[in-house]
């Protein structure tokens, strides 16, 4: 079944069945790969992509269910305000380690910025509790949203290792 999509701005004619989930239709047919497998079955938020803005879990979105809805996956979060600010203090901050989670952790982190402009503790926890980091990120994925929030520095290299779960 051929369908348009609107991903970062730009028309896509799939043709794939409607129940294919979209993120195998961004990575396998539109060759973006940016946003991860990770359990497929929407628990980990390594898919996470926006619609229209809100963060959602791509492995289990039916490509049918998408509509005229705007697509952003992380090749273009950067080019919203809240985007580049997280991606930002991603770097100021030093989040990553592996890396596999982290597209989906930055789209989560971006929407709840757009949302939320100064998020409590208590409101990254609820907005960011679906993406699990394996290499336990979250101490610094905390400080880089802060940070993004409110310019300032809110962690600095001198984070013990046992506190961000071995971070060599
Ligand atoms: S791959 Fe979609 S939530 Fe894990
Ligand atoms: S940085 Fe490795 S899984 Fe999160």
């Amino acid at each position: 079944m051929a369908q348009t999509l609107r991903v970062n701005g730009h028309e896509h004619v799939v043709d794939v069945e409607g129940s294919t989930p979209l993120l195998w239709v961004i990575r396998d047919v539109i060759g973006m790969t940016g946003t991860k497998f990770g359990c497929g079955i929407a628990q980990c938020g390594a898919c996470t992509v926006h619609l229209d803005g809100n963060p959602v879990r791509s492995c289990v979105l039916p490509v049918s269910s998408v509509g005229n809805r705007e697509v952003t996956t992380i090749e273009a979060v950067g080019a919203t305000d809240s985007g580049r600010r997280i991606q930002e203090a991603w770097l100021a901050v030093d989040v990553v380690q592996c890396g596999y989670c982290q597209s989906g952790q930055i789209m989560s982190a971006a929407a709840l910025l757009k949302r939320t402009p100064n998020p409590t503790d208590a409101d990254i926890d609820s907005a960011m509790s679906g993406n699990i980091c394996r290499c336990a990120t979250y101490v610094r994925i905390r400080a880089a949203i802060k940070q993004a929030a409110t310019g300032k520095i809110a962690v600095t290299q001198a984070i013990p290792v046992t506190a961000i779960g071995g971070r060599k």
